[in-house]
């Protein structure tokens, strides 16, 4: 499978966001990962469908919409109609997973499902063979800029023996503290999607990180 990189517009400059994108585009990212946070399911808050409506207008990358809300069944046709091409809900969130997820396939999106570093990989298993993506969380979620969690790698590893030894084909997906010193050991553990906000955002030069990043997964 191949490997992307999903640069997390969370730590970007927002007074000039195009712009911020275009560094990104140049240096071959391949998803937007946009943090949608409520200040409920996570002490931060963010943006909704009519900011990432706006980011849609203005590239042709793929947006990867990371649900961080409650009740996020409530807002998923309208991240749709905003322009995601994939949705991702957290496990701990949501009560009827399948559900959840099959009406985001519905809906045109691909479908992810997310779980906290405390939420074991066990809790999926019923819905592997239905998710595009499962992401695994590396850092708590709300805050960009935190230290990467090591015990993920062991997470990622496991998650991808059980999609092995399954034949299934979902994407795995990290998120949190992923820079040039982390990148390469998730990817070793068989990681397919990598999400990194503050190393490639708050660098000197935005398009040498992010082109950093994505030699190191090449
Ligand atoms: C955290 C978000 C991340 C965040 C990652 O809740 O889900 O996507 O932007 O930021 P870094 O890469 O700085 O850890
Ligand atoms: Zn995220």
């Amino acid at each position: 499978m191949s490997k992307f990189l999903a640069p997390s517009i969370l730590s970007a400059d927002f007074s000039n966001l195009s712009g911020q994108l275009r560094y990104i585009e140049i240096a071959g990212a391949d998803l937007i990962h946009c943090d949608i946070m409520d200040g409920q399911f996570v002490p931060n808050l963010t943006f909704g469908p009519l900011v990432v409506k706006a980011i849609n207008k203005v590239t042709n990358l793929p947006l990867d919409i990371h649900l961080m809300i409650k009740n996020p069944d409530a807002l998923i046709q309208d991240f749709v109609d905003a322009g995601a091409g994939y949705i991702t809900v957290h496990q701990e969130e949501v009560t009827h997973l399948n559900r959840t997820l099959n009406n985001i396939k519905k809906l045109g999106a691909k479908a992810g499902v997310a779980i906290n570093p405390a939420t074991p990989i066990e809790t999926l298993s019923e819905v592997l063979d239905i998710v595009d993506l499962v992401l695994i969380m590396s850092v708590n979620p709300g805050f960009g800029g935190q230290t990467f969690i090591h015990s993920s790698v062991d997470k990622i590893k496991k998650l991808n023996k059980l999609k092995m030894d399954s034949n299934l084909d979902f994407a795995i997906e990290v998120d949190g503290g992923i820079n040039s010193k982390t990148i390469k050991e998730v990817s070793e553990a068989g990681c397919n999607i990598f999400v990194a906000g503050s190393s490639i955002f708050k660098a000197d030069n935005i398009t040498a990180a992010a082109a950093e990043l994505k030699n190191l997964i090449s």
